[in-house]
């Protein structure tokens, strides 16, 4: 990277005033995606079952005419953006769907629309405005969640009926798409287990794919008494109601999605301290392990793409908890800071790894 010349050239300053614009309004390409996803547009699409017109996708969506040509607006900035596919037919513009607006479809087994809806939910936003605020806060308050709403994620979960369900049908979606593909990919880390336990497996998603794909192993779901009341397990699927860093059930195999990147570094050897316990006690297993799914920073990457999106993610962790993306010097000092003698990495969830630690 070579420093800004002291004298610009008219078009190097209209470049880097090109570049804040662009930062400035990336927000708007969110909620571009966040209203077509309420609008249903890439469900209304599929139904049709052929590229659709305009006019076609106005009369689907029941709104007045004279919003035609915002729609149309709406359509072209999420067409840019390669959500959708614009192709001439009969002189007429004509939309498809793109493999990105087909993870979106609601009634999908893959469809991650609850994940960005939940991601794009106030509840996530209004925090964001409270960064610079927490940053000269002089109290110790943990997080810019914190700043905002007075009490941390998990809690105001608790408390709140709504954000409770958005949240849990989001992560509910993202774990049926990535766990789908873990067992496609790389079916054999769950190979020769016995027993295996879900830590903040959320409403089950996760632990249900794992038991469909192997019967014979048992799956229990360890998850806060507010995320799993009133769901009922089946004879290889049991739900305990409980909290990690007192107890984790005794298991063959621990499984976290998602759940270091929540908490501190000392949080996190708490909770590896309390699997190892429950992976080494119970009936002398020698060949029990920790499975984490969960990005491992890579900066070094060529895709910048990947890596950009893995830092975006590293900033939401400082802003609605106290966790951070880690890398791989970091997952390795916190393993070994729990008393974990070895540990695996496969890289075959895209942006997210399976990490296996062994004791
Ligand atoms: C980011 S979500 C991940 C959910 C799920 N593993 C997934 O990836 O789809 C974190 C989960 O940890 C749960 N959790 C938070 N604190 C917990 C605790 N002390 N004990 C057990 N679960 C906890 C939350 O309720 C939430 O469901």
């Amino acid at each position: 990277m070579t420093s800004p010349s002291n004298n610009p050239s008219s078009q190097e300053l209209f470049d880097a005033q090109a570049h804040v614009w662009n930062f400035i309004f990336n927000y708007l390409n969110s909620m571009s995606l966040k209203c077509a996803i309420q609008l249903g547009i890439p469900d209304i699409i599929h139904k049709h079952g052929k590229p659709m017109s305009l006019d076609q996708l106005v009369d689907a969506l029941s709104i007045d005419k004279s919003k035609s040509r915002c729609v149309y607006r709406l359509m072209r900035i999420l067409t840019h953006s390669k959500f959708f596919v614009e192709e001439e037919e009969e002189e007429e513009a004509r939309y498809s769907l793109t493999l990105a607006s087909r993870l979106l479809l609601k009634d999908e087994p893959l469809s991650i629309a609850p994940f960005a809806l939940a991601m794009m939910d106030p509840i996530l936003i209004e925090p964001c405005h409270h960064v610079s605020e927490w940053f000269q806060s002089n109290d110790e308050i943990s997080c810019p969640f914190v700043t905002k709403y007075g009490m941390g994620f998990f809690e105001y979960a608790r408390n709140k009926e709504r954000w409770n369900k958005v949240f849990n049908e989001g992560m509910a979606s993202d774990a049926r798409f990535v766990n789908s593909l873990l067992i496609r990919e790389y079916k054999q880390v769950f190979e020769g287990l016995d027993s295996i336990v879900d830590v903040g497996g959320g409403t089950g998603a996760a632990a249900k794919a794992i038991v469909s794909a192997f019967p014979g192993l048992k799956c229990t779901v360890l998850e806060l008494p507010h995320v799993i009341a009133g769901l009922e397990g089946t004879d290889n699927l049991n739900f305990v109601g409980g909290d990690m860093f007192n107890f984790i059930p005794h298991a063959h195999a621990v499984f976290f999605k998602w759940i270091f990147h929540d908490w501190t570094d000392e949080e996190c050897i708490k909770i590896l301290e309390k699997c190892k316990e429950a992976i080494t006690s119970g009936d002398n297993k020698t060949d029990g392990k920790v499975i984490i799914v969960e990005i491992v920073v890579d900066d070094q990457k060529e895709n910048q793409k990947a890596t950009e999106t893995q830092l975006l993610f590293d900033m939401l962790m400082m802003i609605e908890v106290t966790g951070k993306e880690r890398t791989e010097k970091e997952w390795a000092n916190l393993f070994f800071s729990a008393g974990f003698s070895n540990y695996k990495i496969t890289p075959v969830l895209g942006l997210r790894s399976i990490i296996e630690v062994f004791p």
